[in-house]
């Protein structure tokens, strides 16, 4: 093979790094995923060795559990492949000698060089600028990858486009969504248009409303400093789950390429109403005590000023101003410090018209309707809720699902979502990131908001810690005519 490709992960000491980014490169390489000649470079401050960064990286590697065979063979063999380079993130000179190290691990090949930056939004601009200035590829593509914070509102995410691109092409940059390399939200697009029975029933016509349910039982912990300049709106509603609603509510794409679908994912967003006050609550995590633990409020987090009003929590009602979705609302619910984790979709349908059995559900018509889940996590799921017959001699109805349980039908374990997304990127596969344009769309629906928000310091409604959230959200459900689907009993 003539060419080769280089991973260098510039932040390679960090959280991100460590957790997810070398353990989805091992197990890319574990699958015979990564091209033959390849080499990966870690990138940071600190003085480490090669050893050092080897040791450090082998702490995180895991094998997944139906693969154990040969598993710590294969570990050496990829350690092997890692390097490190320790210099600034704004310094050229810096760069220039990694690009000598890389050039002399490419051998004359043609060299394919991808950047995955894993470091703080304020030296951003100044890694990509050295990166391109100073260790671009000579004859073959460079790519980089960029997490977010995209800014914090739609002039410095515009700010940050400006700037990316005056060093790299819009097919250079590759913005991760973590949540698009997840498998149930890959899943989506071929639930929806590779089975005949859901697409017709996609639109107002049988659709009462859609919910986007994100939470975890665990507060800041420790990433407060970086959490309480963003909020959970930005941090979760604004990305994750507005890029799984723009999926969820598309057009069908004219084909499976990469523009085909980012176009009519733009096409929604561009649909959608800028929100505003009115359709949104707030909320905060306090101290909580049960069972003799007592867990710390948000702002007992030493890196959070005491007075911070930022938001853990956040519900919200989205409308989609299109000829399929008016009217429909689709609630987003995201929050920290919960009672449970999990991130789904509730598709809830209409009541069937003059139902026949309405009386065998007295007045309660909410419990007759369908429900289509999208379990995203943990423990991932499609099911439907429908109305059965009690078996027997009567005429009593009940409620079951047609379930699909991944782990009952597939063996496979599924693979972590930045092995997706990072052999994408070296595939040159745009899909799953974000294009500029759905950037753009995306923050100027938040941005109006966000300002109110802080201009006013609205206070969020206190919530304790482990709890179901703020009340709040049930208030603002109500008012579009919806109760949220994780509240009742589903299986
Ligand atoms: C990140 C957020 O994007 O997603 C975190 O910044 C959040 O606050 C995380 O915890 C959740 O990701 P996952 O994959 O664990 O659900």
């Amino acid at each position: 093979d003539q060419s080769s490709v280089s991973i260098t992960v510039v932040g390679a000491s960090g959280d991100l790094a460590r957790k997810k980014i070398f353990p989805a490169l091992f197990a890319l390489y574990y699958e015979d995923c990564l091209p033959e000649n390849f080499s990966i470079f870690g990138y940071a401050r600190s003085k480490m060795t090669d050893a050092e960064l080897r040791n450090m990286v082998s702490k995180t590697l895991t094998c997944r559990i139906d693969k154990r065979e040969n598993c710590g063979e294969k570990m050496e063999q990829f350690l092997k492949r890692c390097f490190y380079h320790s210099g600034q993130y704004d310094s050229k000179e810096d760069f220039v000698e990694l690009d000598k190290k890389l050039k002399e691990l490419e051998a004359g090949r043609v060299s394919n060089r991808l950047f995955y930056l894993s470091i703080p939004p304020n030296i951003f601009i100044d890694a990509v600028r050295c990166a391109s200035v100073s260790a671009s590829s000579a004859n073959g593509w460079t790519r980089v990858i960029v997490e977010k914070p995209f800014g914090r509102d739609s002039e410095s995410s515009a700010a940050l486009t400006r700037s990316l691109k005056q060093y790299l092409q819009e097919d250079q940059i590759f913005r991760i969504d973590h949540y698009l390399g997840k498998e149930l939200v890959e899943n989506l697009s071929v639930l929806r248009f590779s089975n005949l029975i859901f697409e017709p029933l996609w639109s107002r016509q049988y659709i009462r409303n859609v919910q986007f349910i994100f939470s975890e039982d665990f507060g800041t912990e420790g990433r407060g400093g970086y959490f309480d300049n963003y909020g959970i709106i930005r941090d979760i509603m604004q990305n994750h789950l507005l890029q799984i609603l723009a999926l969820f509510a598309m057009e069908t794409p004219v084909s499976l390429d990469a523009e085909d679908i980012r176009n009519e994912k733009v096409k929604v967003l561009r649909s959608m109403r800028t929100l505003s006050m009115d359709d949104v609550v707030i909320g905060q995590y306090k101290s909580h005590t049960k069972g003799g633990i007592t867990y710390p409020a948000y702002t007992d987090d030493k890196t959070v000023p005491k007075d911070s009003l930022t938001p853990t929590f956040a519900g919200a009602a989205l409308f989609i101003d299109n000829a399929r979705w008016d009217g429909v609302p689709f609630l987003m619910k995201a929050g920290k410090a919960l009672h449970d984790r999990r991130a789904e979709i509730r598709v809830q349908f209409r009541h069937v018209p003059g139902n026949l059995y309405n009386r065998n559900f007295g007045t309660d018509l909410d419990r007759a309707t369908n429900e289509l889940v999208i379990r995203v996590q943990p423990d991932e799921a499609i099911y439907l809720k429908i109305n059965n017959k009690v078996p027997g001699l009567g005429m009593r109805l009940d409620r079951s699902n047609l379930n699909l349980l991944y782990k009952a039908r597939y063996s496979k374990e599924i693979p972590d979502a930045y092995e997706r997304l990072l052999l994408d990127a070296i595939e040159g596969e745009r899909r799953l990131f974000i294009r500029s344009d759905e950037l753009d769309a995306a923050w100027a629906l938040f941005t109006p908001l966000l300002k109110e928000l802080e201009d006013k310091r609205l206070i969020p409604e206190y919530y304790p810690y482990g709890s179901r959230g703020p009340v709040g959200a049930h208030y603002l459900a109500a008012k579009h005519n919806v109760k949220w689907g994780d509240l009742g009993v589903d299986e």
